[in-house]
């Protein structure tokens, strides 16, 4: 019988070309739900959704780091840009676990055992790449070969904000040796010299494509903060001030990590200008 005209395919040989780029039976059963209550399962699949904007949003702040290296702005902002809509979709991803009253978390929050999301790899490896770098951030990821190697390679590596700022020293920016040579495996600690070099930068012509990348840098910046702060008013929400099942403080803890400043002296400079 021959196919109308303008309709789709039906006829494949083995599965679909479909199903053979996206892996959707993959990814629509990797749903192993761990009690019987109706509300968990989306509960898991927002925490994997989330999971697979973490792998985009490294993928772009990767891209933007080594273009970055090789002085390539447009590129670094055009990665940098299409960040910013992905973390807008990831921070919208917050909808249906936002409101969840204690009683419905606790339908399933004991099956979660020990499970928390401060044990998400991709998670840090963006606070890495955000200059937070810590190397006892990876030892829960001990007994996970391929994702210990990542994080200990995304730990020695420079983050994005250390590319950004060797960039405007080659520009002739005064970024000081001490910042341009500093230990990578360390946190970023913000610097006076740096927060000058933005001033300047922020106090001349806006238009200039330093001051540009400095002001998208800010919006993920923002970003972040935002979708740190839309987890802490979930988490409120869903269980007060008890403490965590990843073994935290809970909400006292949660407090203190949203309150850290992504790219600190973007935020600074803007008192002096
Ligand atoms: C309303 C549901 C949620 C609650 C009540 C909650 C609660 C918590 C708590 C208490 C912590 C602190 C660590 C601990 O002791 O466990 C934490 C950390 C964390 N959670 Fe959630 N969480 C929720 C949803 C999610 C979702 C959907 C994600 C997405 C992947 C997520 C990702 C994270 C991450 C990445 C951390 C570590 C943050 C950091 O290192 O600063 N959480 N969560």
């Amino acid at each position: 019988m021959s196919q109308e005209a303008d309709t789709p395919n039906l006829d494949f040989a083995g599965t679909t070309p479909y199903e053979d780029y996206v892996q959707a039976d993959v990814l629509t059963h990797l749903q192993h739900l761990r009690s019987d209550d109706p509300g968990e399962m989306v509960f898991l699949v927002t925490t994997q959704v989330m999971e697979l904007w973490f792998t985009v949003i490294v993928h772009e702040w990767e891209t933007a780091t080594h273009a970055l290296r090789r002085d390539d702005i447009p590129a670094a902002v055009a990665a940098l840009k299409r960040s910013l809509r992905e973390l807008e979709a990831l921070n919208a991803s917050w909808r249906p676990l936002a409101q969840l009253t204690p009683a419905q978390f606790n339908s399933y929050r004991s099956a979660l055992g020990e499970g928390s999301g401060f044990q998400s790899a991709m998670y840090r490896r963006m606070e890495f790449l955000l200059g937070d770098k810590s190397a006892s951030m990876l030892v829960p990821h001990r007994g996970a070969p391929r994702v210990h190697a990542e994080l200990e390679k995304a730990l020695q590596e420079p983050s994005l904000y250390d590319e950004v700022l060797a960039l405007l020293a080659r520009r002739g920016y005064a970024i000081p040796a001490s910042v341009l040579q500093r230990d990578l495996t360390q946190k970023y600690e913000p610097s006076p010299a740096v927060e000058k070099v933005w001033t300047d930068l922020y106090s001349g012509d806006e238009s200039n494509e330093l001051a540009r990348l400095g002001e998208t840098l800010t919006d993920v910046g923002e970003l972040v903060w935002r979708w740190r702060n839309d987890h802490l008013v979930a988490t409120r929400r869903a269980m007060g001030s008890k403490t965590g099942t990843g073994g935290s403080a809970g909400v006292a803890w949660l407090e203190k990590r949203a309150t850290k400043n992504v790219f600190p002296e973007l935020w600074t400079a803007r008192s002096h200008v």
